[in-house]
């Protein structure tokens, strides 16, 4: 569903990823660790055509995007829905008119339009909070709206950047459960990236451990756990992404 292919991203000469090739099934869930800085964005924003690599290439769906405009990224980002770190919710709209963004020009009625978003908001087990606004509420709830609003474009993968990031332990795991129920009930292909090495074992099918601007570790979570690599090991028994310092 999404490949690279010998990625680099060398912005004015400064060594961000080199040389990343990964290649991620239809319908897994795949997790990308490591520590801050390490480039886990940039990836998400190279799949998703924001960002263009220095070298290498990147296919979505069998097709090769590396050189495509924006017109022609456009329906490759319908195929890929984003969720942000920060949820990335417009302030002055209300949930429903954040979540049902993308159906804003659809010839829909009013009634049909409400009742999308109810249905959708429902997935990610929220109710009765389509008329306030992004502000009143909580970040373990705005992290399910920006999430909603991104299934709302039935995307054939979704891309979530750190989505555990600044939450409690019991909202971490309701997000985590939320991320493979839709994998499960929708069979989205998932891509998360993320720091916590706990979020990635319980969640992920497989797993890839970026280190250094290339990716030190790529298999399944057992092949991590059982690993030799004293590099991984350091990383698995750590708990935590070290930096390449
Ligand atoms: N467009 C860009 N131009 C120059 N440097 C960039 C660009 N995008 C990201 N970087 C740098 O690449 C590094 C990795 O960034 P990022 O992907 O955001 O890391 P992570 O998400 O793992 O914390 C950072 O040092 C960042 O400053
Ligand atoms: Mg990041």
């Amino acid at each position: 569903m999404i490949e690279l292919h010998d990625v680099y991203f060398t912005p004015r000469g400064q060594r961000i990823l080199e040389g990343i090739s990964l290649r991620i099934a239809g319908g897994e869930l795949f997790a990308i660790m490591g520590a801050s800085g390490a480039g886990k964005s940039t990836i998400l924003r190279l799949m998703n055509g924001l960002i263009k690599p220095d070298r290498g290439s990147i296919m979505v769906d069998g097709e090769d995007i590396t050189g495509f405009s924006e017109q022609q990224l456009a329906p490759i980002r319908r195929k890929l829905g984003m969720v942000f770190q920060s949820a990335a919710l417009f302030d002055s709209l209300t949930v429903a008119e954040n979540v049902g963004f993308a159906w804003r020009k659809a010839k829909i009625s009013r009634d049909e339009y409400l009742q999308r978003v109810k249905q959708t908001l429902e997935i990610v087990g929220l109710e009765n909070v389509e008329h306030r606004m992004p502000a009143e509420l909580s970040g373990g709830m705005r992290k399910r709206v920006g999430l909603a609003r991104a299934i709302a474009m039935n995307p054939e993968a979704l891309l979530y950047d750190e989505p555990t990031a600044g939450l409690d332990p019991v909202t971490s795991n309701r997000i985590l459960d939320l991320i493979i129920d839709l994998r499960n009930r929708l069979a989205v292909t998932s891509v998360m990236v993320t720091h916590d090495l706990q979020a990635a074992f319980a969640a992920a099918d497989r797993v890839a451990l970026l280190y250094d601007g290339r990716l030190a570790f790529i298999g399944t979570v057992d092949e991590m756990r059982n690993t030799t690599d004293p590099l991984i090991r350091r990383f698995v028994t750590g708990g935590q992404v070290m930096d390449a310092g």
